[in-house]
This record gives structure tokens, sequence and C-alpha cells, in this order.
């Protein structure tokens, strides 16, 4: 086995930016920032600038940063006005833009070959006088200047490639797992990658942290990590309980063995078709697709809808008596169109099922369930007693789950964005249209239980 400190060394090496990257890189910087401050003086505009995030930070990773420069106004300035003015700067001066946003919008870009945003907040002295939540920004860059040491910093490029490598960095939607800002703090917290690791392997969903004295307050989600410079917020609120537990799962396999895929995992190789298709035999499981188009809206937006989707379909199939085993989903991108892949039982449901009612000696609960069932045109035998329990035999809506998908959910509630689509129009498929060329790496993915270190 190989030693976990030779691994990372090899990783740093791979990650950390050479002598001549920096250089580079602050030529751009600067460049940028020059340019930037001479469309600042033409508008007259009482704006400053500020390089923040990892590239001010220096915890960037070689091969996969951006450069933050933030425009910081005065809180006299409308919101519109600093989105305006900060939007028609990025226009001017990068390529390839595309419009977020965060509270307020913001320009995404490229400047000689470098990812930017260029993004407009409020300058402020503490985060108590925040106006929006991209004020507390430029405090962050500053706590890890003071205090994160110089040595750390490849302990932060360290773990934020590991969790890139198991897919677990980033705080966005589509990943809901750490931002690069919750890895800065959890290196402060734990001194090292190593001891991190370590002591991550040992946590339960609920862990809270904190900087400072006290006892945190509470935050309903897995991991509550108290902003150093805003108590009142939670830096972990991204990380689901999926993320979670994959995380939890690859500290300790990495603790046990050590390897380089943890960092670097190897690219999944789809399986064939036929492989596929035996792997789903296999299992006393089957999989019907709901599909449509996929809105153009930004993945902020796009993903949690998505989630609800998948939540209000098996909600209203388990309703109706389909019993859902998982649910998963896919975004194909040539066609834009949106594929959730439901996992339910093989069998059709049967024409009728005995409904269970209250205790026969509970006389008022009983008078209720018959005044309620009696008359029903779905029962087909009416209220009886059983083992000293009222029942009423009932018949199924739907035995077939893709009847009931076909006509109902249209009906269902999913978002704003994708409830204007699906009311107008989805498709229900079948296995044999799901086993697609273009569906195989999704398969794979979805039936292989192989960890990504472990591919
Ligand atoms: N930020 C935050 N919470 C988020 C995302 C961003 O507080 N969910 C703030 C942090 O102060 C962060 C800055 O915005 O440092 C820039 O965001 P981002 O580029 O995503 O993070 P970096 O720290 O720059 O990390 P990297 O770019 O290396 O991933
Ligand atoms: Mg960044």
């Amino acid at each position: 086995m190989q030693p976990s400190g030779d691994i990372e060394k090899k990783v740093l090496k791979i990650i950390t930016p050479t002598q001549k990257d920096r250089e580079k890189l602050e030529g751009a910087i600067q460049d940028l920032k020059d340019q930037v401050n001479q469309e600042i003086t033409k508008r007259k505009l009482p704006a400053s600038i500020e390089l923040v995030g990892s590239t001010a930070k220096d915890t960037y990773l070689k091969n996969n940063l951006d450069i933050d420069l933030f425009l910081l106004f005065p809180t006299s300035f409308s919101k519109q006005d600093i989105a305006k003015n900060s939007l028609s700067i990025g226009e001017i001066l990068l390529t390839n833009t595309e419009e977020s946003y965060a509270e307020h919008p913001y320009l995404r870009g490229y400047f000689k070959g470098y990812k930017v945003e260029i993004v407009p907040c409020y300058r402020i002295e503490n985060a108590s006088q925040k106006l929006s939540a991209v004020d507390r920004t430029p405090l962050h860059t500053e706590y890890i200047g003071k205090h994160l040491h110089e040595s750390q910093k490849s302990e932060v490029r360290l773990f934020k490639q590991f969790l890139t490598g198991i897919g677990c960095y980033g705080a966005e939607a589509e990943i809901e797992g750490f931002s690069g800002y919750l890895c800065e703090i959890l290196v402060l917290k734990f001194g090292s990658f190593k001891d991190l690791i370590r002591d991550a392997s040992h946590w339960k969903p609920g862990e809270k942290f904190t900087l400072s004295e006290g006892e945190p307050p509470s935050f309903d989600t897995p991991i509550t990590f108290i902003d150093p410079v805003d108590s009142e917020r939670n830096v972990a609120s991204a990380v689901s309980i999926k993320k979670f537990n994959l995380f939890k799962h690859a500290c300790q396999q990495y603790l046990e063995k050590p390897r380089l895929t943890f960092f670097f995992p190897n690219k999944v190789q789809p399986w064939p078709l036929n492989k596929i298709k035996t792997e789903i035999q296999k299992q006393d499981s089957r999989y019907v697709g709901v599909t449509f188009s996929k809105p153009e809206i930004i993945d902020e937006n796009l993903y949690p809808q998505i989630r609800k989707a998948i939540h209000s379909i098996c909600t209203a199939c388990e309703r109706y008596g389909f019993k859902i085993h998982d649910a998963s989903f896919h975004i194909e991108e040539v066609e834009k169109q949106i594929i959730i892949v439901i996992k339910t039982e093989k069998k059709i449901l049967s024409k009728t099922y005995a409904h269970m009612g209250p205790p026969v000696k509970l006389k008022k609960n009983v008078k209720e369930f018959i005044d309620k069932w009696e008359g029903d045109p779905k029962v087909v035998k009416k209220p009886y007693e059983n083992k000293g329990r009222m029942f009423v035999e009932i018949e199924h809506e739907y035995i077939e789950i893709k009847d009931f998908l076909k006509d109902r959910v249209g009906n269902l509630s999913m978002g704003k964005h994708l409830d204007k689509i699906v009311s107008r129009n989805y498709d229900i498929i079948e296995l044999e249209d799901l086993l697609s060329e273009n569906l195989r790496s999704f398969w794979t993915i979805y039936l292989d239980e192989k960890m990504p270190w472990e591919r």
C-alpha cells in the first residue's frame, strides 16, 4: 500500500500553481483590474475593485480556477444601478459572457483565457450591515488572509481536490457539496487535511462547528459551520445528506486504503447496452421514465425544480398505491430533455385492495369511516369488520404506473419553470426506450456499485 504522504505529495505537485503559472495569472489579474478601473473612471462611479475568492486567498487549484473580481459600491447606490454598471463593464471586457444571478445579476465570462466573474456588492465594515449575501465575500477574503497559515494553503488545496474527486466540491445546486470557503474554515478548524479527514470519518448528521466561543445556533442541515464573519450564517448549508454520507464514506475508505484515484478518479467507461439490460433484469424492479423539455434557465433554478418534480411524482405514485424503490434523473444536453427515471415494483397492482380503518371499539371513528366510504364509487365491498378492525375494499384507479403517469404528471407541482413546460407536454418512456445510447453513462453510474475512486 502506498503511504498517504506520498500520494498527497503527488497530488500537490499536480494542483499547486508553479511560479510561472502565478506570474501569468497575476499579469492577467493586473490587466483586468486596470481595464475595469478605466471603465469606472470613465463612468465617474464611486466604486472600488477588490479581488476576492480563492485567487486572492491563494487557495485555488491550478487547473480549475476562476478570478472573482468584486466591484464595491457605497450603500447609497440602488441595487439596479450597481447591477447595471457592473454588467455593462463586464460586457465590454469579457468574452463569451453569461449573465448569472445571486440576489442581484452579475456577469461570468473569460479574460485572457481565464474564467472571470465580475460581481457587484456593497462596501460594508461588518456582516450586520449587509444588504445582500455577496456583501460578505470581501470579509471572507480578509478573514482567510489573516488566519490561514501559509503552510495550510496546501492543506486547503488537497481537501478541495479530494472533494472534487469524490464529487462533493461545490455549493451549487448541481453538487450540493462543500464551497471553497467551507474548505478553508474546515482546515482552520482541524489544522490539516489529514486531521480533518480523520475527524470527519466519525461525523454524524447534525455536526456543528464554530471558530468562536459558545454554542452555535441550530440549523436543520447535516453540517453546521457558523461563518466566523457572520454568526447568523451556516457556511455548510448547501451540503445535502447524500453528499454528507458520500464524503464520510470516502474519508473512512481513504484512511483505510489511500489511493490517487480519490483525487483523480478514472473516467466512467459506459457499459454496453446488453450489460445494462442484463443488470436490470437481475433486479426485482422495473423502470419507467418521464421526459420533458429542459427550460432555458440557470442551473441554480433548474436543479431544485427537478428535485421537486421527482418528489412530487414519487409522492403522487405512492398515494395511488405504487411502491417507489428509487428515482433519479438525467439531463440530455443535445436534445435538451430532462428524463426522470423511476424504479418501481415489477408486478402491476391488484384490481382492488383492502383499505384499513379504525379499531372496531372506537365507535365514533368507525361511524366517520363508514360515512366517508359509503357511496364512494371506488368502493367494491362496503366497510366490514375483520379481526377487530374496520376495512373497506377499494378499486385501484390505476393498476399500471405508466397509465397513472400519463394521466397525472401534468397536474403535479414542480416549480415555476417546469410547471409551465410539463403542464403543456411530457412523455412516458418504457424501459426499451430508456435503454438508449445517450443514457449509457447514466445507467453505468446508476447501476455500478463502485465508488468513483474504485473505478
Ligand atoms: N461564497 C460563499 N458561499 C458560496 C459561494 C461563494 O460565501 N456558496 C463566497 C466566498 O467568500 C467565496 C467567494 O464567494 O470565497 C467566491 O466564490 P467561489 O469562486 O465559488 O469560491 P472560491 O473561494 O473562490 O473557491 P474556488 O473558486 O477555488 O472554487
Ligand atoms: Mg473562485
